[in-house]
């Protein structure tokens, strides 16, 4: 791994007591990580890349009515910058990099796969592994081919089956660069997203989007995984999980293959608090599927939701809300892990975690509580193995646009140039020291 020598004194700064562990007041203020532990940052290929124009995301944004406050674009430009991020997280510190590879830009038609691609991303994973990086790779990341989502998307009965051709693939052509896959991220998603659902008003302007986005395509059941009916597409999902854990064991036997679910801390509230039955819905039956389909989970979480007997209750009047309009609650990530270790048993892995904020500052903050919770779950024997922060860069948020900023690493939108937060070095100087400073 390249480290610089402002990266050394940066992480020296930041944790000058690492360097004298024999002062035992100093010693006492430290934690070690366990050697191996993954400290990364997390990125999608949508979200970074740019002009992903076959991906189903990039119909929606475009049609009228659409719920996307602007459209995608050059993104981050990370499809041809993708070196320089690469050789940036590693200079900060880090030694894992989350990624995601587009199957839009790998299958742009059905069952015609694009060497071309594939040679693209075997050069992106290349860069990680020159660069001391160990690559942990995101197979969907919520967008499909527009052909696919065309065809009725995960609600087509033939789907997992080509969801698995496409991961095979891959995992056949690309594994032996990877050190850790997942199919799905958040594969729990079409969950999260009835559970939130604001109101029929907001219901019905996804749905005039969705009309849109078939009417443009010339299909009538053009179907995106964020917006597909559960109770139709989940148990599609899963079977395309299993499918295409099964398919990418076979073609590399060696591969660690998890999924990564979104997790919410759920709290309960009154006596007669619904929070169990709200657990139940966020995560009904993949929880099963990672027990019996998955070497890991990545555990993605951002805050908390209290629930009554009625359903969410608002944050306190007091709570301190984020950019993306919930509450700044970093010891969520402690609890959900907790919950993954209890409901699934398998080895854990925290593949996202972070904040939407301006004031980087409260960024910081956030990292340090977010570490003390994954600290204190570990030193009660629950394995945890990565700490993955999203974001690298400010990059587009979906139908927020680029308006919240979740990166370490501010980017200029018309330049592309990338300016690290202090945020930045401080998850850097820690993931190089594998270490953190304890509170009093
Ligand atoms: C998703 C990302 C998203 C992030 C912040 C995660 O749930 O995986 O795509 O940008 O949250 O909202």
């Amino acid at each position: 791994m390249h480290i610089s020598r402002r990266g050394v004194i940066a992480a020296a700064a930041a944790l000058s007591v690492a360097a004298a562990p024999k002062r035992k007041t100093a010693a006492k203020r430290i934690h070690r990580f366990p050697k191996g532990f993954l400290w990364g940052t997390a990125i999608s290929a949508y979200q970074s890349e740019g002009n992903n124009t076959n991906a189903d995301a990039w119909v929606r944004e475009n049609v009228k009515p659409t719920l996307f406050k602007e459209r995608s674009g050059d993104a981050c430009d990370s499809y041809h910058r993708y070196a320089e991020d690469i050789a940036l997280a590693a200079r900060l510190g880090f030694n894992c990099y989350r990624l995601g590879i587009e199957w839009a830009r790998i299958e742009p038609s059905e069952g015609a796969f694009s060497n071309a691609e594939l040679d693209h991303y075997a050069s992106v994973l290349e860069t990680c592994r020159k660069h001391g990086l160990k690559p942990v790779v995101t197979f969907n990341h919520f967008t499909t081919p527009i052909w696919f989502a065309a065809r009725g998307g995960f609600e087509e009965q033939d789907s997992p089956d080509l969801f698995a051709r496409y991961c095979g693939k891959v995992a056949e052509r690309l594994g032996g660069l990877m050190h850790m896959a997942t199919t799905f991220n958040e594969a729990n998603i079409q969950y999260l997203v009835r559970l939130l659902a604001p109101n029929a008003a907001a219901n019905e302007a996804a749905r005039s989007m969705m009309r849109a986005a078939a009417a443009a395509t010339g299909s009538t059941k053009f179907s995106s995984l964020a917006f597909a009916d559960p109770e139709v597409s989940t148990p599609l999902m899963q079977e395309a999980h299993r499918k295409a854990y099964r398919a990418m064991k076979s073609a590399r036997p060696n591969l660690t293959v998890g999924i990564t679910l979104t997790t919410q801390d759920i709290q309960t509230k009154g006596d007669a608090s619904i929070a169990a039955k709200w657990r139940d819905r966020l995560y009904g039956d993949w929880v099963e599927v990672a027990r019996t389909h998955a070497d890991f989970v990545g555990v993605q979480t951002y805050t908390r939701f209290t629930v009554d007997e009625n359903g969410i209750v608002p944050p306190p009047k007091d709570a301190e809300l984020t950019e993306a309009g919930y509450e700044f609650y970093p010891q969520a990530l402690g609890k959900t892990i907790r919950w993954a270790a209890a409901a699934i048993g398998k080895p854990i892995y925290v593949t996202e975690s972070g904040i939407a904020t301006d004031d980087d500052a409260r960024r910081i903050a956030y990292i340090d509580a977010a570490l003390e919770s994954v600290k204190d779950c570990m030193a009660d024997g629950i394995p945890v193995h990565s700490y993955v922060h999203w974001s690298l860069l400010d990059n587009f948020e979906w139908t927020s646009g680029f308006g919240k900023h979740f990166g370490l690493v501010a980017v200029d939108l018309k330049t592309f140039k990338r300016t690290p937060k202090p945020s930045a070095n401080h998850l850097g100087a820690i993931a190089r020291a594998n270490a953190i400073h304890l509170k009093a």
